[in-house]
């Protein structure tokens, strides 16, 4: 039976340490949220991560615009908040209404505010190994190894989804730890094949029962990042969870898995911001 990776419990400690460093400073993070239209899930996870600013004793300025916001007056807040000191770090809450291009979006942002680590400078600095802001999911992810003490030098590590806010940065990640890296998706032919080879299996793909214990090795390590609902509305990741366990060494649960350790990665990113524009 597999070790069952705490994350709301690792999350909780990351963000007392964050919050403790926080109070040396001379003044207090703060996080501009965009949140545009009517997403509901969108709303939640604002509303989550605002929470969370306030338990670090950061602060947080919300800028709610109506769905049918044009593109020049994003852009233009977004300009304002990179000149604002107050302001350490810049979230657009994503998705985006259809009439705004995210890309053109995420490239407004100053990359020194960019704590979600989506701008191309960010992105390629991770990628060359140069310190960068680690967009929050996958670098929650590579804190969890880090806690349990999970190797990831010379193992077969087999990610699933190649989107740019988890996937693709989790396979650079787990490269530049030395893992051998294997990115499947959706054009994959056999990916249960590869899969049954990987010591450590990331799925991040969005589709409930993706990876059956048949897809899974022996002793293998396991990580749900997705959060799906079931048809009773219940949240469920991508792996079938009770039987992959039995076969698991260590397994990720949804919720209370990687979830929390996105948001906690959020307000060390944040801190991160602060004392680099406070010249700490
Ligand atoms: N939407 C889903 N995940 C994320 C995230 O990590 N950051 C932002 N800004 N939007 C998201």
């Amino acid at each position: 039976m597999a070790i069952v990776i705490d994350g709301k419990a690792l999350a909780a400690k990351v963000k007392a340490s964050v919050a403790e460093e926080a109070k040396s400073l001379t003044r207090q993070p703060g996080l501009a949220v965009i949140l545009v239209g009517n997403n509901p899930a969108s709303r939640t996870y604002v509303t989550s991560k605002e929470k969370d600013c306030q338990e670090c004793g950061f602060l947080s300025f919300e800028h709610k615009l109506p769905e049918e916001t044009r593109e020049d007056e994003l852009l233009g807040l977004i300009a304002q908040l990179n000149e604002d000191p107050k302001v350490d770090g810049i979230l657009v809450q994503m998705p985006l209404p259809r009439q705004l291009d995210e890309q053109k979006v995420i490239h407004a942002i100053a990359p020194e505010k960019d704590v979600d680590g989506f701008h191309p400078v960010n992105v390629g600095r991770l990628v060359i190994g140069e310190p960068a802001f680690l967009p929050c999911t996958p670098a929650g992810v590579m804190e969890m190894f880090k806690a349990y003490e999970i190797p990831i030098r010379g193992k077969h590590c087999v990610v699933l989804g190649r989107s740019n806010i988890v996937g693709k940065p989790m396979s650079s990640l787990l490269l530049q730890q030395d893992g051998t890296v294997t990115t499947c998706h959706s054009k994959t032919p056999n990916m249960a094949e590869i899969t049954r080879q990987a010591d450590i299996l990331v799925s991040a793909v969005g589709k409930r029962n993706l990876v059956t214990a048949d897809m899974v090795k022996e002793g293998a390590v396991v990580i749900d990042v997705a959060m799906n609902r079931n048809d009773a509305g219940k949240l469920c990741g991508d792996v079938d969870y009770p039987e992959v366990a039995k076969k698991a060494s260590y397994i990720t649960p949804v919720p209370g898995g990687v979830g929390p350790m996105t948001r906690a990665i959020l307000m060390k990113n944040i801190l991160t911001a602060a004392k680099m524009h406070q010249g700490v």
